[in-house]
């Protein structure tokens, strides 16, 4: 029991310590930003950080209702092609004639909130699969979410790569994403905490199922 109250403590102070070194960010601009750094070191060009592809990221997380054992493993699975167009796009506000087609994804979770970095190092890119999709040359633009399920844990980090032009793909109706709850995502420049604002901790133990995917589908 003592342990327990022990182990109860730790991870609020740990809580505390991550939750006012990124109150005033966005973990999913983060995410893009080291993304992007990583590709111009390797001599690749940047990505655009589209918002409507980003809010689509953030619906791909609430797919899966925080079954985190469905992001990879033997029971992975991936929303069908078509919620993109039924779903997705119509939460967001985004235009559904202006979908394109994704070039390329990396989604992970696990039970512990950790900083865009480490997501981005030790989770989504944990291999050379990762890599390979990472610096792709089909990829032109970029939209990123990080999300716990209803605020705490597990959590998700999604992002999809797109070949479209930033000015016609994923275009929202009135220029502005339809408000999201819970979760943050890349291209608003808005600050958010709201992807770990409520958390649980999920627990000393932590498992991590990741996985990274390439993939392209017809809309
Ligand atoms: C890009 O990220 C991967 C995964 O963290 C790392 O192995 C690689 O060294 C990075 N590349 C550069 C140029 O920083
Ligand atoms: C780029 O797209 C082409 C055609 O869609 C596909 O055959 C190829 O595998 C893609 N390359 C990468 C690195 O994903
Ligand atoms: C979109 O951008 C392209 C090139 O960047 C430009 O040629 C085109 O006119 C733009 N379209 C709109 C609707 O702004």
């Amino acid at each position: 029991m003592a342990v327990a109250a022990w182990l109860l403590v730790c991870a609020s102070l740990l809580f505390a310590s991550s939750v006012s070194a990124d109150s005033k960010n966005n973990p999913a601009d983060k995410l893009v930003s080291v993304l992007n750094s990583n590709r111009t070191d390797s001599k690749l060009p940047a990505l655009e950080d589209n918002p409507g592809l980003g809010c689509i990221a953030l619906q791909y997380i609430k797919a899966y209702q925080g079954r985190c054992d469905e992001v990879g493993g033997s029971d992975a699975k991936k929303p069908q092609d078509a919620e993109f167009a039924q779903t997705f796009a119509p939460n967001c506000g985004v235009q559904v004639s202006t979908l394109r087609l994704i070039t390329g994804r990396l989604l992970g979770c696990q039970s512990e909130y950790v900083s865009a970095s480490e997501a981005f190092s030790n989770i989504l890119i944990r291999n050379e699969r990762g890599l390979q999709i990472l610096r792709s040359k089909n990829h032109t633009e970029v939209g990123a979410a990080v999300s716990g399920n209803d605020g705490g844990a597990p959590y998700f980090w999604c992002v999809l790569f797109s070949g479209g032009k930033s000015n016609n793909s994923f275009v929202l109706e009135g220029g502005e994403a339809k408000k999201q709850h819970p979760g943050c995502f890349s291209g608003t420049n808005d600050d958010c905490s709201g992807a770990h604002r409520h958390q649980i901790f999920g627990g000393a133990l932590i498992i991590g199922i990741s996985v990274a995917l390439g993939l392209a589908f017809g809309l």
